[in-house]
């Protein structure tokens, strides 16, 4: 929980605000929600989120209005490397709730959350270097710029450079088991 958001864990009646986000042409680019999902196509995108959680590849949750319990977006931990130490986050935002930094406020929420995890030491995130929003987001939420990785990897069917920005686990903060 942070400011106006809290992360809760997905729920069918998310569908909506995934439909909407699908209608956003760069997020089905970066995830595996698809363009203009149907119903269906959202619901099975739950399910695969279900399936992360269940098999330790990740935290995925629901960005929702603390009040109202509204869905505004997404935010997740994703785990590639677990016995790293690392973990790379996402988030995401339905295009009717943008311009009042939700997603800020998620990757606040999330980034406390990533400590509570045992071991992890570091959060990274990937960011193009067009993505303005994106940028505002990572810096508001405390994160560091650590450099530009060149040609690190395809999206939408071409390579592209992508800025690193990290957060480590404060000093004063220990992990526990009850993540
Ligand atoms: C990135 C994203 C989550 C941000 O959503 P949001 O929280 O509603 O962001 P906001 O619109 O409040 O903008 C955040 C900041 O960026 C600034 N910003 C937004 N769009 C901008 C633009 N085109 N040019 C310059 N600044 C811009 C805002 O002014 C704000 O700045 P501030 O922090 O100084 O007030 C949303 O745009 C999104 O879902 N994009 C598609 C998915 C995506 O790119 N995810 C991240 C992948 S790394």
């Amino acid at each position: 929980m942070f400011g106006d958001v809290r992360l809760r864990m997905f729920d069918d009646r998310d569908v909506d605000m995934l439909r909407e986000l699908s209608t956003d042409p760069y997020v089905p680019t970066i995830g595996t929600l698809p363009s203009h999902a149907s119903r269906d196509d959202a619901l099975a995108y739950l399910q695969r989120q279900r399936q992360r959680l269940r098999t330790g590849a990740g935290y995925p949750f629901c960005v929702a209005d603390r009040v109202t319990d509204e869905a505004l977006g997404t935010a997740g931990l994703n785990f590639t490397a677990p016995a790293s130490g690392r973990a790379s986050a996402g988030y995401s935002v339905a295009p009717r709730h943008r311009g009042r930094g939700v997603a800020a406020q998620a990757l606040v929420a999330l980034t406390r959350f990533a400590w509570t995890v045992p071991g992890l030491a570091r959060v990274e995130l990937y960011i193009e270097p067009w993505n303005v929003a994106s940028v505002r987001t990572a810096e508001r939420a405390g994160y560091e710029r650590e450099g530009l990785l060149r040609s690190h990897q395809e999206i939408g069917g071409r390579r592209v450079d992508m800025l690193l920005y990290a957060a480590i686990r404060p000093s004063n903060v220990s992990g526990n088991a009850g993540a």
